[in-house]
């Protein structure tokens, strides 16, 4: 039984991450997080792409040393090719491709939406592998996808946002509520202690699979405003509620259009992925559906739900077991087909 051991690098937004697998095991899994954005209130594509520069060399070289493997022992370099931010894509690429050019082994590129929904196939003791074929629910600062998995690599998008994406819904509302950048866990920190049911916001009317935030926030927006001109400590006095308020009308929507899914597909197994399914409130929403329905629901480690490298090792892992590689001349795309 041959070891196949890949570095993985993910560069796509903020972080700058890298792993490496021997096989489906993760060996490493390093991330290099950039606080610098906190204080412009969302990411600087500029100021990603420079830290992204600094912090390549060191984070690939403690994941090598972590994995207690020498960098000659590699069987392959994977990188995300996109979607995310075009300098911070680079900076990735161009590492991995120096380096596979070096080390004379192979180049695999990675899909970054793939690898937050193939992360469910990590080996991990007391974490359960979906069966082909499932259905992804991938949420994210980025996404917000329903995605019909047959294998692999054969993979359907049957609803998508179309406008923002639930990561930003919850960052934008949190912004509103004057919270720090990103917002998204704070609500759901405060959610806890709040009434869910105290301030009904409505759902916005999109057909079929699709989502659509942008009217949320504006919804949002309208009420603090109102609320906060009636009583300047509108906010302080009334976060947890308000916080459990959108918390729940978000999972509303994304728990209706899983339904919808699974009515439409009649496929029960449910895998989420993506920095939005750490959301606690998400998550009993989704376990709930195991007794109510009769699903099968799937929750990576937490490490392996925001941006990580290891979802990026497992799927250049797989795509190794098929000699699926690129060529030194592959580009890094801003947006990517799926
Ligand atoms: O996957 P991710 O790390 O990066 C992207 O690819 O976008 O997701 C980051 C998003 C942010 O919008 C953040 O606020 C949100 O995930 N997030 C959460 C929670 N933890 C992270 N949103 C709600 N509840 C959480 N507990
Ligand atoms: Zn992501």
């Amino acid at each position: 039984n041959k070891s196949t051991y890949i570095l993985a690098i993910e560069s796509s937004c903020d972080d700058t991450a890298a792993a490496i697998l021997c096989n489906d095991k993760v060996l490493s899994n390093e991330v290099a997080r950039q606080s610098i954005h906190e204080e412009y209130g969302g990411v600087v594509p500029e100021l990603a792409s420079r830290a992204h520069q600094q912090n390549i060399v060191p984070v690939i070289d403690v994941a090598i040393k972590k994995a207690g493997i020498t960098k000659e022992q590699l069987s392959a370099i994977a990188f995300t090719q996109g979607p995310g931010l075009m300098g911070s894509l680079l900076v990735g690429s161009s590492f991995a491709k120096s380096m596979a050019m070096a080390l004379e082994i192979p180049l695999i590129a990675v899909n970054h939406m793939h690898a937050h929904i193939l992360a469910h196939f990590i080996d991990e003791e007391g974490f359960d592998k979906p069966e082909f074929p499932f259905l992804a629910l991938t949420i994210s600062g980025g996404h917000t996808q329903i995605v019909k998995v047959n294998s692999f690599f054969n993979m359907e998008i049957i609803g998508e946002t179309t406008d923002d994406a639930v990561g930003e819904a919850f960052d934008k509302s949190a912004k509103i509520l004057g919270l720090p950048y990103p917002g998204g866990p704070l609500i759901d920190k405060y959610a806890k202690l709040g009434n869910p049911k105290a301030y009904p916001f409505t759902k916005p009317k999109v057909d079929g699979l699709d989502f659509s935030f942008s009217g949320l926030k504006t919804q949002i927006l309208y009420f603090v405003q109102k609320n906060v001109k009636e009583n300047p400590n509108f906010i302080e006095e009334h976060l947890n509620d308000i916080c459990a308020s959108i918390q729940h009308i978000i999972i509303k929507i994304l728990m209706e259009k899983v339904k919808m899914a699974v009515e439409q597909t009649g496929i029960t197994q449910i895998a989420i992925g993506g920095g939005v399914s750490a959301n606690s409130g998400i998550r009993s929403a989704l376990k709930e559906t195991e007794a109510k329905y009769g699903w099968k629901t799937f929750i990576p480690k937490f490490e392996y739900t925001t941006d990580n490298a290891a979802m990026i090792g497992i799927v250049g892992y797989h795509k190794y077991l098929e000699n699926h590689f690129s060529t030194a001349s592959v580009v890094s795309k801003a947006r990517i087909e799926f």
